[in-house]
């Protein structure tokens, strides 16, 4: 069987372990798929870097001309950010290529118009990556529970402001020591402001309330506060109510079934509930359904190496669907109920 030809874009840490995956699990991944499948070029932002796994013919400066060159199946896209990174993905999907990408904060700002334009191109766009890192949500919300009816899904999907606010929890440091600690573990991004003020959370609840509910949400609809004015003194406090401070991210439909509500708020968890329970870098999300009932998906929600599984599994599936000749399910959005940042929930 002909290779499938991937191209990555974007190879910083969760790129460079997509790579050293695909490389060194290249006959598993082959059996799965039932082809092998070819890292075909790799498009970086600045060349001459030493990249151990990366083959260095195969380093590019240029992502438009690699999406462009017509014989890519699947563009990986983990740059992250708006441009160039949707400028790309519609290019791929203009020259025949499926996408896999990471890309929360697109994804949450335009994911109507990608979907479109990927139905349009008869090919694939996953995200799995998106959100909660290596714990499967998208694909359940989007294929296991289709036949069921979602009415809440709520949990901690910011593994940053988690750990920070395990850290002010366990040793009584206050917020700025805190973020010093989960910026020198690499935990924080770039730049720490998507996750500590709740941004990185409500793409990422934008996300999951459209895929949930069959709507279309965007992340500037999510009503948003972040973890920056939560002291150690308010730590304290809840801690002496017998509850700890958690990051929430919140999507509900509201009860006249007229609308759907996403919001991102700090909250006091009892210690008796589940998601007091989960610490350091990890994320929980509860997925409430009127059929299954209340499902828990728990693991790391950050981090190279669970991203990259997230990628390599989205991967598989789409150079599946290449070889059957279809595609998987594309956006379900069939409903108009708007969101309201806190309506009568
Ligand atoms: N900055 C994000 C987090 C990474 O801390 O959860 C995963 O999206």
């Amino acid at each position: 069987t002909r290779p499938l030809k991937v191209a990555l874009l974007g190879c910083g840490v969760v790129g460079s372990e997509v790579a050293r995956i695909m490389t060194t699990h290249a006959a598993d991944l082959a059996a799965r798929i039932g082809a092998p499948v070819e890292l075909a070029g790799v498009a970086v932002r600045r060349a001459g870097r030493p990249r151990p796994g990366v083959p260095e013919h195969l380093v590019t400066t240029d992502a438009t001309e690699l999406v462009k060159r017509g014989d890519i199946d699947v563009v990986v896209e983990v740059i992250g950010g708006i441009e160039p990174a949707r400028g790309l993905i519609l290019s791929a999907f203009e020259h025949g290529a499926s996408v896999v990408s990471a890309n929360k904060a697109l994804l949450a700002q335009d994911g109507a118009a990608l979907h479109a334009a990927a139905v349009g191109a008869g090919v694939d766009l996953y995200y799995e990556a998106a959100v909660a890192g290596a714990i499967p949500l998208i694909r359940p919300l989007r294929e296991s529970l289709a036949g069921d009816k979602v009415n809440r899904v709520l949990g901690i999907v910011n593994g940053t402001t988690n750990f920070i606010l395990d850290k002010m929890d366990s040793s009584g440091a206050g917020y700025s020591e805190a973020l010093e600690e989960a910026t020198a573990l690499g935990y924080a991004e770039a730049d720490p402001t998507a996750d500590v003020e709740g941004f990185d959370a409500a793409a990422k609840a934008a996300i999951l309330a459209g895929i949930a509910f069959h709507t279309r949400v965007t992340a500037a609809e999510v009503y948003r506060e972040g973890i920056t004015e939560v002291t150690a003194a308010d730590i304290r406090s809840a801690k002496e109510m017998g509850c700890v401070v958690k990051l929430l991210a919140i999507c509900e439909r509201a009860r006249d079934g007229r609308s759907v509500t996403a919001r991102v708020h700090p909250a006091m968890i009892p210690l008796s509930h589940p998601l007091a329970s989960v610490r350091e870098a990890y994320n929980a999300v509860f997925v409430e359904a009127e059929a299954a009932g209340r499902l828990m998906f728990y693991g790391p929600g950050a981090g190279g190496s669970p991203t990259a599984s997230a990628v390599l599994g989205d991967l598989v599936a789409v150079c599946r669907n290449k070889i059957a000749e279809a595609t998987g399910p594309g956006e379900s959005a069939y409903t108009e109920l708007p969101a309201r940042p806190m309506g009568d929930v």
